[in-house]
């Protein structure tokens, strides 16, 4: 799919059908995930997979109950991990570097699923501690952001978005360097 298409067709989907995802797919979106750019190149962040019923069931349930991500044949957990960066960026560098790896990260993966006319929805509203236990994930690996990925069972809701003119500003007049 051309990459404005993908673009267009990605809209966030909460209901999945049965149908398994494809390995050669899945291994599509893995491997579009670990080309992310990443905070000097350390790639902060780790990828759990859950696959199947029990295991999606057992993350949706981490979710507040959107019962949803239980339906996705895959279930893609993107955790920061600031130990990778720490020795170079310092704690609070290193957590914020993380996150933004992680979630740079999911977004190439989401993207990835919908040029295979995959569906998915970012999960961004869950229990951390929760999903932390039920993936395993060792202390200071931190789910940042779920993705359910399978095969649309419903049509996208139709969503707005601010216009151009809300959103961008311009910076006027021309800034001057900042006095360090
Ligand atoms: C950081 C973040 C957190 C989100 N959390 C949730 C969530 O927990 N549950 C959900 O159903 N959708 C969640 N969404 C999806 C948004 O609701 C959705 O992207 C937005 O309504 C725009 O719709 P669209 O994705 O179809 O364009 C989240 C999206 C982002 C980027």
């Amino acid at each position: 799919m051309e990459f404005f298409a993908v673009l267009d067709a990605r809209h966030s989907i909460r209901a999945f059908a049965p149908t398994p995802v494809d390995k050669d797919k899945l291994d599509a979106i893995l491997a579009a995930a670990n080309g992310a750019p990443s905070a000097l190149n350390a790639q902060s962040y780790e990828i759990y997979i859950a696959q199947g019923r029990e295991q999606a069931a057992a993350i949706a349930a981490a979710t507040w109950n959107q019962t949803f991500v239980g339906q996705a044949p895959v279930v893609l957990i993107f955790c920061s991990n600031p130990s990778r960066s720490e020795d170079q960026l310092g704690a609070e560098g290193a957590r914020t570097f993380a996150l933004q790896d992680a979630a740079i990260a999911c977004t190439f993966a989401m993207l990835a699923a919908t040029a295979q006319s995959l569906a998915t929805v970012w999960v961004g509203a869950f229990d951390p501690a929760a999903v932390a236990r039920l993936i395993g994930a060792p202390a200071g690996v931190i789910p940042v952001a779920i993705l359910p990925v399978g095969y649309a069972a419903q049509p996208h809701e139709p969503t707005t978005r601010r216009t151009l003119s809300d959103l961008v500003h311009s910076i006027s007049p021309a800034p001057s360097p900042p006095s360090l």
